[in-house]
């Protein structure tokens, strides 16, 4: 009877365990993967705009689009002046109906705590509290003048800010442990000083010329190997130093100002992380606004934790999992490869909401083995069947069994091509894969009709030596031997003959003598994949369909799975 008990009493442990950890973060070769329900998941989501969870009517009206847009996640404000109106009186509602509303329409949520700071500014913080600046004091500029941005140097406003949190967050757990709605929190959005790179009040000023803490350097100088770049060279210009004040340490100018003001901010976040832990444990990041455009610290928001500033946010706030980028400037491959680090997986909570969102969605999976993406205001996107992000997010959600089976393992690449960046080639096994945007296709009229090209992208999968999974849309690929790229044909029409005749009757084939091996498509065929993973037949595509075999083509603005299959001749 006794060790009956003990069983039960081992198990319901065990089990309340296993529910506490609905969603977790997860190593796979050298990827992160979030696993929900103990599966590995990609958040094909869509983040709310700022004020559209601020009714029941709204939630009530929005997240049903939101299904029928095909979204798995929705990430969703959680807004301090509504949630304590009145200090220390609290109201969930929002909350619940967020949670309802995603239960009856198959979403999972990621909510985002408006606390203290949101864009940099405390305009989420109640009114109570904004009036009391007295007791929740202001940062400042170097001339005194004072901000609405909280102070992060005042233990009034994190006590105010931690409380709200952390009596939300446990009214989340007490209605969603079990069920594991909430799969991920935000802490606060987009932190950062603006108008200076940081806080010039008389506290932030007595810590500044205060020894940088010991945690820090001690940091610094056991990961040095593996320190970001610009924080290296910042440390060694004056001499890899192991103790002094901010400036001795890492010399004077506006940078080591924002070093100093993001380790404040970490220090601040990490405690919110740890209280949060402590109540409910699921992933927890903080997002980042970009600092684009040629600005500086302060002109965007400063400290925020941005590439440059990894290692002061991993070292600060060792409780939060990942940091994540808000893109909404160009040159999105060159941002998203600064945030997938060694030490840093690539979760995309806001990315601005436009047609290509669908392809890019195919490129940071299959290029970043990302854990999601996830386009702003996508409430305003349509919920056609025949939009692009629709399209791609049905196909993903079909491909995500794969997709999480192979990540981390060095099958994978992504590619994303626009007017400018036509062409990737990747070189596997002895193969030369040469990927191009669908309208670098010589007969493809809309190329030249003097519209801007949509961009075209998508995965490429190695199942096995000369096997391949291509998924996406917009992008035609070649296969050829490495020894291949000799004597080459002139640009082929659709119907695979010379475009135009060559110069003297002669075509360059002529010239060089063949050898070796060549590739050929043995065959290609569109496919379902089922949910453990395996392959259904749809349709064979041969013919005019693959260029009569020399080729494999996803039309711009079709999405599909297709399986390829070659082989050697000589
Ligand atoms: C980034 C912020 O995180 C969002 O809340 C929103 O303000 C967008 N910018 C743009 O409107």
């Amino acid at each position: 009877m006794k060790s009956w008990i003990l069983f039960w009493v081992i198990s319901s442990l065990l089990f309340v365990h296993a529910n506490a950890q609905k969603s977790a973060l997860q190593k796979q070769g050298t990827a992160t993967q979030l696993t929900v329900d103990g599966k590995p998941f990609l958040i094909l989501g869509g983040e709310l705009g700022n004020s559209s969870a601020a009714c029941t009517e709204d939630i009530e009206r929005i997240f049903p689009k939101l299904q029928r847009m095909g979204l798995n996640t929705v990430l969703v404000p959680a807004y301090w002046d509504l949630t304590e109106p009145q200090e220390g009186q609290f109201d969930f509602t929002l909350t619940d109906k967020t949670i309802e509303q995603a239960r009856l329409n198959g979403l999972k949520v990621v909510f985002l705590w408006f606390g203290a700071w949101k864009n940099s500014m405390s305009c989420y913080a109640p009114l109570w509290f904004k009036e009391d600046y007295k007791k929740y004091p202001r940062a400042c500029t170097q001339n005194g003048k004072p901000l609405e941005i909280a102070s992060a140097f005042s233990e009034n406003v994190y006590q105010a800010d931690s409380r709200a949190f952390s009596q939300w967050l446990r009214h989340i757990a007490a209605i969603d442990r079990e069920e594991g709605t909430v799969i991920m929190i935000q802490i606060e959005n987009e932190i950062g000083m603006l108008e200076a790179a940081r806080d010039h009040s008389q506290e932030a000023d007595a810590l500044f010329y205060a020894p940088v803490p010991d945690e820090l350097t001690k940091y610094l100088q056991k990961n040095k190997k593996k320190l970001h770049p610009e924080m290296l060279r910042k440390w060694e210009k004056q001499g890899c130093k192991k103790q002094g004040n901010w400036q001795e340490v890492f010399g004077e100018d506006i940078y080591t100002d924002e070093l100093f003001m993001a380790w404040h901010y970490a220090r601040y976040v990490e405690r919110m992380a740890q209280l949060a832990r402590s109540i409910h444990d699921i992933p927890l990041y903080v997002n980042v606004a970009m600092n684009s455009r040629n600005r500086k610290p302060g002109e965007y928001p400063s400290a925020g934790p941005l590439a440059h500033l990894i290692d002061i946010w991993h070292c600060g706030a060792p409780h939060i999992d990942l940091l994540a980028p808000d893109l909404y400037d160009n040159g999105f491959t060159g941002w998203v490869a600064q945030y997938k680090l060694h030490n840093n997986p690539l979760f995309i909570p806001e990315i601005k909401l436009t047609d290509d969102d669908g392809v890019r969605a195919f490129y940071v999976f299959g290029k970043h083995d990302a854990i999601g993406i996830s386009p702003f205001s996508i409430e305003d996107g349509s919920d056609s069947p025949d939009a692009p992000i629709v399209k791609s997010y049905r196909t993903l959600r079909e491909l995500m069994p794969l997709l999480t089976r192979y990540q981390g393992k060095g099958v994978m690449e992504g590619m994303l091509f626009d007017q400018e960046n036509r062409e990737s080639i990747f070189i596997q096994d002895d193969l030369r894969i040469v990927c191009r945007h669908y309208f670098t296709l010589p007969w493809d009229p809309r190329a030249k009709d003097g519209s801007a090209w949509p961009e075209g992208g998508g995965i490429l999968l190695r199942l096995a030596p000369n096997e391949y999974i291509v998924a996406g849309s917009g992008i035609v690929i070649e296969f050829e031997k490495v020894s291949e790229n000799q004597g080459k044909m002139q640009a082929l029409g659709e119907d695979g003959f010379a475009q135009a005749g060559g110069k003297n009757g002669e075509t360059a084939n002529r010239k060089a003598e063949w050898k070796g091996a060549r590739c050929g498509i043995g065959h290609v065929d569109e496919v379902q994949v089922n949910e453990d993973g395996t392959l259904s037949y749809i349709r064979r595509l041969n013919g005019d369909q693959d260029h009569q075999g020399r080729h494999v083509r996803i039309s711009t603005g079709d999405f599909r799975i297709l399986h390829v299959k070659l082989y050697e001749y000589k």
